[in-house]
Order: C-alpha cells, then sequence, then structure tokens
C-alpha cells in the first residue's frame, strides 16, 4: 500500500473530531484556518471559533461588522492582524457578491493568506491537490524522508511543498492536509513521537536508521527583545477611563489599552513619576503604584508590565496631551478589544 492510503486509512479511525471538519461551508472553514495559524488546537481555540461564527455567521456579515467588533471577539487569542486580515477579506464582498477565491493561486493575492492557509483552503474547500506544509509537516516529512535542511527556511518549505505534491492523494486532497497535521501532533511530535502506532512507520527513513530524536533540524533564529511598559490607569471625576488606540506598527494594532511610558530597561519609580510628567503633565503626587505587575511573553517579546493608577481633578479632556486619547464611561468598557494584559488587569480591578 502507497503511502497516502496508509495515511487516510489512518485518518479516517483516527482523526480529531473538530467543529470546521463538519462542514462545508467555505467561509466557516477560512475562519477556522485564519484561527488557526501559529495556534495549536485546544478546546479554548474551538470556543473562539464557535463563538466567532456564531456572531459572524456570514461573510456578509463580518463584512458589515466594525473592526473593533470583530478584535472583540478576537481578543485574547493574539496574533490580532490575522483578525484584521480576515475582515478586510470579507469587505471586499462589498462590491462582489460571487467573490471567494477558488484556487490557491487566488487565495495567496490576499493578506493574511500566505501558502500554509492557501493551501489548506485550496485542498479543503476546492478539492485543490496542494500540500499544505507547516512546521508540524515539516517533522513529519523530515522524519519519513530523512531530510537534514533547516525546516526554518523557505527553500526547505518549497522543496517538501515540491515533494509531497507528487505523494499526497489526489481524489481527497484536503483529508490528506488534515491526515498530515493530526499524525503530526497525535503521533509524530517534537518530543516523545509515539512511533509504534505510526501507519507509515515501516517505511519511515528515520525509524528505520535510529535517527527519530534528531530530526528535523531546526536553526534558532529567535532573538528575544525585552520590552518594559509602565500603564497609567486614569479614571476621571465622572469615573471616565482614559484609552488609547494602538495605532502604531507594532503589536496589538487596533486594539486599546492605556497612556503608556515604555523603556528598553527597567526604571525606578522615580525614573517612571518623571517620564509620566513629562509626557503628559499630569501631578506625579496622585499617582499610587500598583502591586500589579505582569511579565508577558510573545514569540519575540517579553512585556513586563507595572500599572499605575491616576485619579485625576481636572477636565484632561481638555489638556493638549490627552488630544489623541478617549475617555469611555466605564460601564461601556467591556465593548472594547484589549489585549491580554489588560484584560488581566481589568479582571483585577473588577470592572469586567
Ligand atoms: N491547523 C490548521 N488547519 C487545521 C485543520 N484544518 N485541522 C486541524 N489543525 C489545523
Amino acid at each position: 500500500m502507497d503511502f497516502s492510503i496508509k495515511i487516510i486509512n489512518w485518518y479516517k479511525k483516527n482523526h480529531r473530531k473538530l467543529p470546521w471538519r463538519e462542514t462545508k461551508n467555505k467561509y466557516y472553514i477560512l475562519v477556522s484556518e485564519f484561527m488557526l495559524q501559529q495556534t495549536r488546537v485546544s478546546k479554548n481555540i474551538i470556543k473562539y471559533y464557535l463563538n466567532f461564527i456564531k456572531n459572524f455567521p456570514s461573510l456578509e456579515k463580518l463584512a458589515q461588522a466594525e473592526e473593533k467588533d470583530v478584535l472583540k471577539k478576537w481578543e485574547g487569542l493574539g496574533y490580532y492582524s490575522r483578525a484584521k486580515y480576515l475582515h478586510s477579506f470579507a469587505k471586499k464582498l462589498k462590491n462582489n457578491k460571487n467573490f471567494f477565491p477558488k484556487t490557491y493561486q487566488e487565495l495567496i493575492k490576499y493578506k493574511g493568506i500566505g501558502p500554509y492557509t492557501g493551501a489548506a483552503i485550496a485542498s479543503i474547500c476546492f478539492h485543490e491537490v496542494i500540500p499544505a506544509i507547516d512546521g508540524n509537516a515539516c517533522r513529519v516529512f523530515s522524519r519519513y524522508l530523512g531530510i537534514y535542511n533547516d525546516i526554518t527556511s523557505t527553500a526547505t518549505k518549497n522543496m517538501f511543498r515540491d515533494t509531497v505534491s507528487k505523494i499526497m492523494d489526489f481524489e481527497q486532497p484536503g483529508i490528506f492536509n488534515q491526515a498530515i497535521m493530526d499524525l503530526g501532533s497525535l503521533l509524530c511530535t517534537p518530543k516523545i513521537p509515539k512511533c509504534f502506532l505510526c501507519p507509515v512507520k515501516d517505511s519511515c527513513f528515520s525509524i528505520k536508521n535510529g535517527i527519530v530524536h534528531k530530526l528535523p533540524i531546526k536553526k534558532i533564529k529567535k532573538l528575544i527583545k525585552n520590552r518594559f511598559f509602565y500603564y497609567i490607569f486614569i479614571s476621571d471625576r465622572d469615573k471616565n477611563i482614559c484609552l488609547n488606540k494602538r495605532s502604531t506598527k507594532d503589536i496589538w494594532k487596533g486594539l486599546y489599552d492605556f497612556p503608556l511610558i515604555e523603556s528598553k530597561k527597567n526604571l525606578s519609580i522615580h525614573e517612571i513619576k518623571d517620564k509620566i510628567w513629562k509626557k503628559f503633565r499630569i501631578e506625579t503626587s496622585n499617582y499610587l503604584s500598583f502591586k500589579y505587575k505582569i511579565i508577558h511573553k510573545l514569540s519575540h517579546q517579553i512585556l513586563s508590565i507595572r500599572f499605575f493608577y491616576c485619579k485625576i481633578l481636572q477636565d484632561l479632556k481638555k489638556n493638549i496631551f490627552f488630544y489623541n486619547f478617549f475617555f469611555i464611561p466605564h460601564n461601556k468598557i467591556k465593548e472594547f478589544p484589549f489585549p491580554r494584559p489588560i484584560i488581566l488587569f481589568l479582571k483585577y480591578k473588577k470592572m469586567i
């Protein structure tokens, strides 16, 4: 029996039961593939997926939504550009009711749809024979074929795309791609793989040569940046909360946070107060240092975050240092999308 038949037969008995696999609705599949970029399947992801399609049940409904509301339903998932690209994809519908790209080549023209997501959608929705190659698939094929090339390089991924397109199932390419995903997550795992259960163990190069633990090869390029965030939580006499919409090309673009002092190094209370005065011209005597501190890890950054509380008596809306901020009644705070550290802080303050 050939590789692809064994893989498909194994999938039929052992696949993970996931809600986006029980539908033919291409919009639902699109949502799932955006959500699963750089993200492992988990109960949490399934919850987000079901909630998202409940709130935006069609491409048309998603196109009509405001970005703020789309981000609210993505809140806490991270990699927020995925939600923005998904939304902008839906908005293209406005002028063309029949719009939905049906080939890999058309799909990858859209922002947020790379070769992996394009191949997953094209193969699952339109039965296009195109392999979905991500880190998981690279691990499976590096081991199966005995490939020592660095799997973080584009050249290696292209090589796998080429090779796998010749051995994948031509009748059920979507099932084949999802079978490789499940094999990579359930059996051919990074640590302690369950080779004894593998449907293709008899022809696996790495098993035959006892090198499973040596593959894949991954050159570590990761440079971790440390950032120190000092947030000022400002509420005025009328309990309005001061919010900032993040708009620069940085993490959390489109989400909301508070006025911020950022530094490359840890600052003393004295230095923080000084910087707050210089940036916002608010009386330092009003500050109260919170004990609340968060270490937030992102893929390439570690954020050390502290919060400072400031009750203000003067009207900040007239203060030119606050022209770019919003003052939101505290009972409206639930409507805004926030990054996870801000959500944790608001929960700690019992505001959400
Ligand atoms: N990761 C990306 N797409 C997936 C899918 N369709 N099923 C499971 N995991 C995935």
